[in-house]
């Protein structure tokens, strides 16, 4: 077995006496795309705030590339190539649409020049290039989505987590997101973590899949074999997800 790439252990996490995640565990390879899903309050989101630093797990610890990143900060983990949407999106609404995703590409890059051609770039593999120079607070919110990934893209990240970017997205803009993501992964060998409600996305995306439930991971096992689980149809999917 491979070293993995991203490593999760035994992770836990509570505010207040109520457990959002509890003794957590999976392993992420290189280049793997990942799913996570589970109902609402099951703790994905609390999954990325611990993996991007935003918050710090009570028990356990997060390994990226060999290296222990559990108390980093936000900006020392973005560092390490690890970038992230938010599920609330927060984009600079006084920024237009290209200098937002210049925040991005301005991490790596010391040349506004070239750090405007990768944003350019970037929103154009999004579809989004001719909204460029609007300010980001008039775009609709299925083009905050995307301009939350672009963002996060231009920072060159060698893991990506999204966090429902898909929703709120007719099928048709899902199959368009998904085929993106899957074309990146394939050229670029991107490792992404994504957070959907949207089975359609994480059936065509994903190669393997964790169910959280209350804060505790019910099953691990690829898309296929996901939605055959008992405890998984139980718990979620027999919820009727879209
Ligand atoms: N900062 C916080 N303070 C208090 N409780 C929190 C905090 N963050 C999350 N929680 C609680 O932890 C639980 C897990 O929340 P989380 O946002 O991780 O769920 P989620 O799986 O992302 O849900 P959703 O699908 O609705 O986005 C919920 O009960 C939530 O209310
Ligand atoms: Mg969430």
């Amino acid at each position: 077995m491979k070293n993995p790439f991203l490593k999760i252990e035994t992770i836990s996490k509570t505010f207040k006496g109520l457990v959002a995640l509890d003794n957590v565990s999976f392993c992420v390879q290189k280049a793997e795309i990942l799913g996570i899903i589970g109902p609402n309050g099951a703790g994905k989101t609390t999954l990325f705030n611990l993996i991007s630093g935003f918050s710090v797990p009570d028990k356990g610890n997060i390994t990226f590339e060999g290296k222990n990143i559990t108390s980093l900060k936000p900006h020392q983990i973005s560092k390490l190539g690890i970038a992230r949407t938010f599920q609330i999106v927060k984009p600079m609404r006084n920024l237009n649409v290209l200098e937002n995703v210049m925040m991005g590409s301005l991490a790596h890059s010391f040349s506004l020049k070239e750090a405007k051609i990768e944003a350019k770039n970037v929103l154009e593999l999004l579809g989004i290039p001719d909204k460029s120079q609007f300010f980001a607070e008039n775009l609709t919110l299925p083009e905050k989505k995307r301009l939350e990934v672009a963002r996060a893209l231009a920072t060159r990240p060698k893991v990506l987590l999204l966090d429902e970017v898909m929703a709120g997205l007719r099928p048709n803009e899902v199959d368009h997101m998904v085929s993106i993501l899957k074309e990146i992964n394939k050229q670029t060998g991107l490792t992404i973590l994504m957070i959907e409600h949207a089975m359609r996305a994480v059936m065509a995306c994903c190669h393997k899949i964790v169910v959280l439930n209350y804060g505790e991971k019910i099953a691990e096992d690829t898309p296929e074999e996901i939605i055959q689980h008992t405890e998984v149809i139980r718990s979620y999917l027999g919820q009727d997800p879209c």
